[in-house]
């Protein structure tokens, strides 16, 4: 049974940096493959904007070979590619100067859902913003997508958010941080909120503890100026593990809505405990295999960024004193694992003996590779020779359950690009969110550069520095493992 879609209306989707990485990689193969699953409208356009000097054909051909490179997977008929291409336009647009703007304002249909997608570095986003509401390239009515890093810190954020909203309402403004595009992370609150039997458990009194990870074997090679400056923590913990955890730790909303959503989320963020540097673990890899270091990637060799970091995180509320949350993420660990696993609390009394006679339960919520939910539970071992418990997993992954719908399944991108065509931000992260995850991450990164605190090495393609074992052993406790 294929997934069920429900065409959007017809829009004007104007790709800003059109002819760049992301619109190459990820956007435009992601509407391609919305378009083979019945989901664009007759009347969709994609309107490419870029300093490139081409026309419409010299587009085209461009998205035809980005189509080759990143969807050639895709299922669809002979003629799917040119019907795609037929949906495309293309304008030179130089941000700083007027003309590009009154050219691409002449291209767009009044009568249609219109979407500017800002696939470009945070520098020119308040420039954008100025230019398409000068030149009324935009209305009330219009949508503007935005790309993480939204800031590099506070106060940074602070001023982003001013510029956009001197022109947009905060309705109009898409934040994305992909990670809310993912299936499993969605499906976190339909596991939460959809079923009578984890939401009375889901507190301190039955959760030991939970573990968030993010691991992944890639190195920084070729992205190394950007991550520099970045490091683990702004790259991945301010964004995308913040948001795992405020789904997984957050009040159930009175309803499935943008802003019910979003204010729950924002109350976990803004009960995190500041956290002390004897919490943080902060790693460097090491060269292994013909991989180099993280150094040589950086090319900064007295670089101090963290390509791991691992943390001990208290959400100071009702629900969770006392229920710590680790969080992890890492470059060129052993496997590409991220996981949230929540870890149930041993029974209370045994009436067993033997090793496995109080193992408490754990829900695994599997985001990548296998994307699933596990549910480790013990039971008898079968056959003869007395009462021996064992662990086994009862899984659901979604390949293996949903069968051919999970081929047709949206990844992150297609997914919220169709979400800002339909109107719907609640996988999108609101202004004060964001502002907020940066009030709790800047006291911790000033900390580290305050006490000159250094990354400890890690060998590339273990699972991150010892120290972080640590982090849990000293609580009687130990991460799960990371393996593919
Ligand atoms: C990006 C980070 O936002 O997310 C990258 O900048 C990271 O450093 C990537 O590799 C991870 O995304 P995914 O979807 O591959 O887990």
């Amino acid at each position: 049974m294929a997934a069920t879609t429900i065409p959007v209306d017809p829009f004007d989707l104007v790709i800003i940096g059109g002819t760049g990485d992301l619109a190459r990689r990820k956007i435009l193969p992601g509407l391609f493959r919305r378009m083979c699953a019945g989901q664009m409208p007759e009347g969709a356009r994609v309107i490419g904007a870029s300093r490139s000097d081409m026309d419409r054909a010299g587009f085209q051909a461009f998205v035809r070979t980005a189509l080759e490179e990143f969807a050639g997977e895709t299922q669809c008929d002979d003629g799917a590619v040119d019907r795609f291409l037929d949906m495309l336009d293309y304008e030179t647009l130089d941000v700083f100067a007027d003309a590009g703007w009154k050219r691409l304002k002449k291209k767009l249909r009044a009568d249609v859902i219109r979407a500017v997608y800002f696939s470009v570095g945070p520098s020119l986003f308040g420039e954008i913003a100025r230019k398409l509401s000068d030149h009324k390239v935009t209305d009330e009515h219009s949508r503007i997508v935005v790309e993480k890093p939204f800031g590099h810190d506070l106060e940074t954020a602070q001023a982003l958010n001013a510029e956009l909203r001197a022109c947009f309402d905060e309705h109009q403004i898409y934040r994305i941080d992909h990670y809310l595009g993912k299936e499993t992370v969605q499906n976190l609150m339909a596991v939460r909120f959809g079923n009578a039997l984890f939401e009375p458990l889901w507190n301190a009194q039955h959760v030991d503890h939970v573990q968030i990870t993010v691991g992944e074997t890639v190195s920084v090679d070729g992205r190394g100026a950007y991550y520099d400056k970045s490091g683990a923590m702004r790259d991945m913990v301010q964004n995308h593990i913040m948001q795992l955890l405020c789904l997984t730790a957050m009040e159930p909303p009175s309803k499935y809505g943008a802003d019910a959503v979003r204010d729950e989320k924002l109350k976990v963020i803004r009960a995190l405990e500041p956290v002390p540097l004897t919490d943080v673990v902060r790693g460097q890899y090491s060269a292994g295999g013909d991989v180099d270091s993280y150094v040589a990637h950086s090319q900064n060799p007295k670089s101090t960024t963290e390509s791991y970091i691992a943390m001990k995180v208290k959400v100071a509320n009702w629900r969770w004193a006392g229920t710590p949350f680790y969080i992890r993420t890492g470059k060129r660990l052993r496997a590409r694992m991220s996981e949230i696993a929540v870890v149930f609390k041993d029974p209370p009394h045994s009436i067993f003996e033997g090793e496995f006679n109080r193992k408490g339960n754990v829900l695994i919520i599997r985001l990548q590779p296998d994307e699933g939910i596990t549910l480790r539970v013990t039971i008898k071992e079968p056959g003869p020779g007395g009462m021996r418990l064992t662990e086994v997993p009862l899984d659901m992954t979604f390949a293996e359950a949903l069968g051919d719908q999970v081929a047709f399944m949206p990844d992150a991108y297609e997914r919220l690009i169709m979400d800002v065509i339909r109107g719907d931000q609640t996988l999108f992260m609101r202004g004060d969110e964001v502002e907020a995850a940066w009030a709790w991450v800047d006291p911790i990164v000033k900390a580290w550069s305050d006490a000159r605190d250094k990354p400890e090495p890690y060998d590339a393609s273990g699972s991150g520095p010892e120290d972080s074992l640590m982090l849990l052993h000293r609580d009687g406790r130990r991460w799960r493992e990371i393996k593919a």
